[in-house]
């Protein structure tokens, strides 16, 4: 399938400062570019000690800026020039120096002024601090950072972990690939912002005895990626997940589960504090009525067991049935029938809005194509890959949340 290309049509100038994360700014402008993004990279005297302007101009395809006296831009104002054209500046590594000269305004050198001098309103600036742990802590950087974020800079990270110094802590830069996501979501409509966001995903696994369960095809990957649609939206999102292999979307609350019984203890206090529930997950509808405490074993009289099922609550139906619901979102998952199964799970479990797909043919792919049915009728999303589905689920939410509030 093709490649993503979220920042396209998005020019981004990256700002290099002194400091170790400087290595990874060159995977960085990598990902950037191969998600469709131009980068202009500019760099302080610090980070050439780091990294050379050689190897950024070759990955980013354009001369690197290092000096304000530089004299290729016309008017001879390289500062203003950068900063106008850009969607974003991103600071990436930020050192704590650098973060201090944000904060104090300097303009001695041309990535700080170029900064200084963007138009505030216009083009965000964007700050990934890299930096040892003592430093980061130390109450200057957090009284910088603070006024930076109050001066309406962004601040991503810094993460926790192994340093170049050798001590572990809170400082390290984001990866290039967690970057990319943060500017991704940075230029996503803010659809969802202050909404809280319940959503199950994945399958359940319903055991049988310690080692063996009953479990289905579900991969999680829609569910997935509509927690991340709706976080990159502004929404505040608790994502309770089947056993599946999947990294949890960034900034999203995670509960993993086995069982449909488990899915439900969870989902049902959770639901009344969230005014939103998607039910993505494909729940097991029945359950061994009894679990073997050891692993049955062959009895040697080709006599296979036999077992006895009971049916698991309905977690979606249950919600919907609270005094005070949710907005509530079944999933359909058919192999044939998909319009009549969905209009039917419609009534049956009391929701407003079911979101259809043909399971065989999505389990573990991905794309996918979505069918809305309400009330009123049904329409199509197109096939598309999953993260770009749930964008469009996020934007057709928005708007009978708007109708229903
Ligand atoms: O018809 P079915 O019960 O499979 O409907 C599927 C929808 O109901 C999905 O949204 C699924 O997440 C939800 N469901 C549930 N609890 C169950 C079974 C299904 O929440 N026990």
């Amino acid at each position: 399938m093709k490649e993503r290309q979220d920042l396209t049509g998005k020019h981004i100038v990256l700002g290099l400062s002194g400091g170790v994360a400087c290595y990874k700014a060159a995977e960085l402008t990598r990902e950037l570019t191969k998600a469709g993004a131009t980068v202009q990279v500019v760099m302080t005297e610090g980070a050439e000690a780091f990294i050379t302007p050689v190897t950024m101009q070759a990955l980013s395809g354009r001369p690197v800026y290092t000096s304000q006296w530089d004299a290729r831009p016309d008017n001879n104002m390289a500062h203003i020039q950068l900063s106008r054209e850009a969607d974003a500046i991103l600071i990436a590594p930020a050192s704590a120096d650098f973060i201090a000269r944000l904060v104090q305004g300097r303009a001695d050198e041309l990535l700080s002024l170029l900064c200084l001098a963007r138009p505030i309103e216009r083009v965000p600036l964007l700050v990934a601090p890299a930096m040892n742990r003592e430093m980061w802590a130390h109450p200057a950087t957090q009284r910088n950072v603070a006024q930076l974020q109050a001066d309406g800079a962004t601040v991503l990270g810094p993460a926790a972990g192994d340093q170049a110094c050798g001590e572990v802590g809170d400082g390290r830069m984001l990866e290039p690939a967690e970057l990319r996501d943060e500017l991704i979501a940075f230029f996503q409509p803010k659809r969802l912002a202050g909404r809280r966001l319940l959503i199950t995903a994945g399958p359940t696994f319903e055991a049988i005895d310690p080692v063996r369960g009953i479990t289905n095809h579900s991969s999680g990957k829609m569910g997935f990626a509509i927690a991340r649609a709706a976080q990159e939206a502004g929404a505040e999102v608790t994502l309770v997940a089947g056993p599946v292999h999947l990294p949890t979307p960034r900034h999203v609350r995670r509960i993993d589960v086995q069982s449909a019984q488990q899915m439900y203890d969870v989902v049902l206090p959770a639901a009344a504090r969230h005014e939103v529930f998607i039910a993505t997950a494909a729940v097991a509808d029945w359950r061994p009525a009894q679990m073997n405490a050891q692993k049955i074993k062959k009895d040697g009289k080709k006599q296979a067991p036999v077992f006895e099922l009971t049916e698991n609550p309905d977690i979606l139906a249950a919600v919907a049935a609270l005094p005070q619901p949710p907005y509530c979102v079944g999933f359909a998952a058919e192999s044939e029938h998909l319009l009549q199964h969905a209009r039917e799970k419609l009534l049956r479990k009391k929701v407003p809005l079911i979101v259809g797909n043909l399971g065989p043919a999505t389990f573990g792919r991905d794309d996918n194509t979505l069918v809305l049915v309400d009330v009123d009728g049904h329409r199509e999303l197109p096939t598309a890959d999953k993260l770009t589905l749930a964008r469009a689920l996020v934007r057709d939410l928005a708007e009978r949340l708007k109708t229903s509030a």
